[in-house]
């Protein structure tokens, strides 16, 4: 009986990692807002491409947040379901827009690192497997903003330009 406690015991994952993984929730629903805002300012805007793109990528945050709820609530801990901050909503230019989008991406790059540290130190080893997707994930996410970025400098930033980079980010927009 103590012998079986002590299994289920193991399974749990710690307070402090229930807590980094909760505000990792919080982390990507602001991004799924965050991009959500991009999109729609481009679609007002008339850059039809980055609309399309930003829409896609507001959808990929909700899904990485829905992945830790359904982490957390298959090991029977209830996720909080946060609200959200209110997003930027008008924005100087496609170029600053993705920077902005880059900078978010890294923030949540070290967030995800510092929960892979708690992991380790916890030898919560499902949960350090479970971070593995999302370790992966940004260095995609921050490689693919950088090389959108180094579009201007590579093509301008005079209308036609933009319209070639607002192209590019259609084709390079996530299913
Ligand atoms: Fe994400
Ligand atoms: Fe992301």
């Amino acid at each position: 009986m103590e012998c079986y406690i002590i299994i289920l015991e193991s399974m749990k994952i710690s307070k402090n990692m229930q807590t980094a993984l909760n505000n990792q929730i919080v982390l990507e629903a602001n991004a799924s807002n965050s991009y959500m805002a991009m999109a729609s300012w481009c679609q007002v805007t008339g850059y039809d491409g980055s609309a399309s793109f930003f829409y896609a990528q507001s959808n990929e945050e909700r899904e990485h947040m829905l992945k830790i709820i359904h982490y957390l609530n298959n090991l029977g801990i209830p996720a909080v379901i946060p609200a959200t901050k209110l997003p930027a909503s008008s924005f100087k230019s496609l170029e600053s827009i993705l920077k902005i989008a880059l900078n978010n991406e890294q923030i949540v790059t070290t967030a995800i690192h510092k929960m892979v540290e708690i992991a380790q130190k916890d030898k919560d080893y499902s949960t350090s497997a479970f971070l593995g997707w999302f370790v992966n994930e940004q260095v995609q996410e921050e490689t693919k903003f950088e090389t959108l970025i180094q579009k201007f400098d590579l093509i301008g930033r005079d209308k036609l330009a933009i319209n070639e980079i607002d192209k590019i980010l259609a084709s390079s927009k996530s299913d």
